[in-house]
């Protein structure tokens, strides 16, 4: 049955009616223990969701929602790896990747976890060859850059957590990352290279995406221009993937091939050898750290009841605003510049999951899935878009993340940063109302006219939900845990709405077409066999392309003859 028609929603159909005129503030007046109620210690990490628009019951009602759609089953059925990525018949296993060895687990009668800890003996010790200086390149060098070409899943982890992670870098390479096919990303990259210390890994889960692909060709030349002998490349390319037979195609040393496997998907692979360049990066110890504070996560989101358990709290909370209040787009602002890219990482890992309208019977859902997921750092984000968070016609939910501990003491530069995101939480929260607008403008010396002209624009509403992720500092440990925190809220999700999180075919359409459209643009012919708009954008390119140049008023010369 849709869970829409369930009991268990229709109770939170009604009691949304009963939230909808309680304001935050008042919750807080009226309870000095809310935030001890609602907020989570746990190891390094405090929550606070008590800035949400939620009672105790409303978290009760929530919770029956969640146990009826089955979540602890599916959270058993997945750690134990059934398939439940049933549309391509899979298991859903980044989480033994980061499990501590010792254990067994047989997918298609392989113990999985002795194939796991050999990947990462391989990366251990190519680790250690590439940071010791004893792998050499082809003039006897040693490496001082690590290129990662990839996309998606293959890129934004292992870029996030690069970034994320500056502070704790050992061995001091330099890590690029080349995942655009627009032609600057590479070209950029490559100028600052010296073929001699350069090493590329290609990552790509199957070996096929075009853009990964196109890039790593277009490395491949670059550096055979310079080391002119193709018996170079193993000393210079390796390769991840699950695709033995392409990687060998594409000409690297099958022995400089890291394996994963087609039970990790894309945008949870950071975790499998795809994490190849955060290991080289940071020193495969610490590598090893954030595997351990993803470990630690899975094991309170396993086992801590629902009432206490940190991802299921945040996935409800989103299905809250999400489903009943019709929100569709979600916040996410990291108090920390080192996780500029942490809001790109979550789109892939959220949107690409739960961006679905078919429910597991294949039937159209009859509620939002996968909100819209954004974000930028704070401080910057409040002189862009935090007008529209405290004054928009309608409120969006917001996650802020904030280490304690600065990697950088600089003056009062951290102590201004937190004072804001604690302010941007409480403004969002309390508001101003009219009566406090007024009194302030009234003692500003304001006339009676322009006081009465500003106050409409002066006023905030408040009761704008954020929570709140407090962590004592950014660390392999943390951080590890923060993105296990964030794959399991969006299990939760997903198995919420009954949408299958695991796969990806709203990908593929996009692709089949520019692979119609890409000949197109290269052949002798005017394109009329798609709609016209479609022909003439085509077409202005071609003819871009045949000229050298615009067309003076190219317009003109878009429309297909009668
Ligand atoms: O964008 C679709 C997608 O399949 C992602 O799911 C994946 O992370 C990305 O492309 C890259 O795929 P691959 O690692 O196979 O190159």
């Amino acid at each position: 049955m849709d869970l829409s028609r369930s009991a268990a929603w229709s109770a939170l159909v009604s009691h949304k009616h009963e939230i909808d005129n309680m304001h935050m503030r008042a919750l807080f007046q009226g309870d000095g223990d809310r935030f001890e109620r609602f907020s989570i210690v746990w190891g390094e990490l405090l929550l606070d969701y008590s800035k949400n628009r939620i009672t105790s019951h409303t978290l009760e009602l929530l919770l029956d929602l969640a146990r009826v759609a089955g979540l602890e089953k599916m959270r058993g059925e997945m750690f134990d790896g059934q398939a439940i990525n049933f549309t391509e018949h899979r298991s859903v296993l980044h989480t033994a990747l980061r499990r501590p060895p010792g254990y067994s687990l047989e997918i298609d009668g392989v113990d999985i976890s002795e194939e796991i800890a050999d990947v990462l003996r391989q990366m251990k010790s190519c680790c250690e060859d590439v940071i010791s200086g004893k792998w050499k390149g082809y003039t006897g060098r040693t490496m001082t850059d690590i290129v990662n070409i990839g996309i998606g899943g293959s890129d934004l982890g292992p870029c996030m957590v690069t970034e994320a992670l500056r502070p704790f870098a050992q061995g001091g390479l330099q890590v690029h990352f080349v995942s655009n096919i627009d032609g600057t990303h590479i070209s950029e990259t490559l100028k600052k290279l010296n073929p001699e210390t350069t090493l590329f890994i290609i990552a790509s889960k199957t070996f096929t995406t075009q853009e990964t692909l196109t890039n790593a060709m277009t490395a491949r030349d670059w550096f055979l221009t310079h080391a002119l002998d193709e018996l170079h490349i193993a000393k210079h390319f390796v390769a991840v993937s699950t695709n033995r037979e392409k990687v060998v195609a594409f000409g690297i040393d099958e022995a400089n091939m890291f394996r994963f496997w087609d039970w990790v998907g894309g945008r949870y692979s950071l975790w499998s050898s795809i994490g190849l360049s955060i290991a080289l990066f940071l020193g495969f110890d610490r590598f090893q750290e954030l595997l351990n504070g993803a470990y630690a996560m899975d094991r309170h989101f396993q086992n801590e009841p629902l009432e206490k358990n940190i991802p299921v709290l945040l996935a409800v909370l989103g299905i809250w605003y999400n489903n009943f209040f019709e929100v569709s787009s979600h916040a996410v602002i990291p108090y920390d510049q080192y996780m500029h890219r942490f809001p790109a990482y979550l789109q892939q890992l959220d949107m690409e999951s739960n961006g679905k309208r078919v429910n597991r019977q294949g039937s159209m859902v009859e509620y939002a899935t996968g909100p819209v997921i954004w974000g930028e750092p704070g401080t910057n984000s409040q002189h862009a878009f935090f007008q529209l968070l405290h004054q928009g016609p309608n409120f969006i939910p917001a996650d802020f993340i904030v280490p304690l501990k600065t990697q950088n003491p600089v003056g009062e530069h951290h102590d201004i940063l937190l004072a804001n995101c604690f302010a941007q939480t409480e403004a969002l929260m309390k508001g101003k109302d009219e009566r406090e607008v007024l009194q302030e403008l009234e003692l500003s010396g304001c006339d009676p006219d322009e006081v009465t002209a500003l106050l409409p624009h002066k006023v905030f509403p408040g009761n704008r939900p954020t929570n709140t992720i407090l962590v004592n500092e950014l660390n392999p440990f943390t951080l590890g845990s923060l993105i296990a925190m964030y794959e399991h809220k969006v299990f939760v999700q997903g198995i919420i709405w009954e949408v299958n999180s695991f796969d990806q075919w709203g990908v593929e359409l996009g692709k089949q077409l520019a692979k119609t459209i890409f000949p197109e643009i290269q052949g002798g012919e005017k394109v009329r066999t798609h709609d016209s708009s479609t022909n003439a954008l085509i077409n202005a390119y071609r003819e871009y392309r045949l000229k050298g140049k615009p067309q003076a008023s190219p317009q003109l010369s878009f429309f297909d003859e009668p």
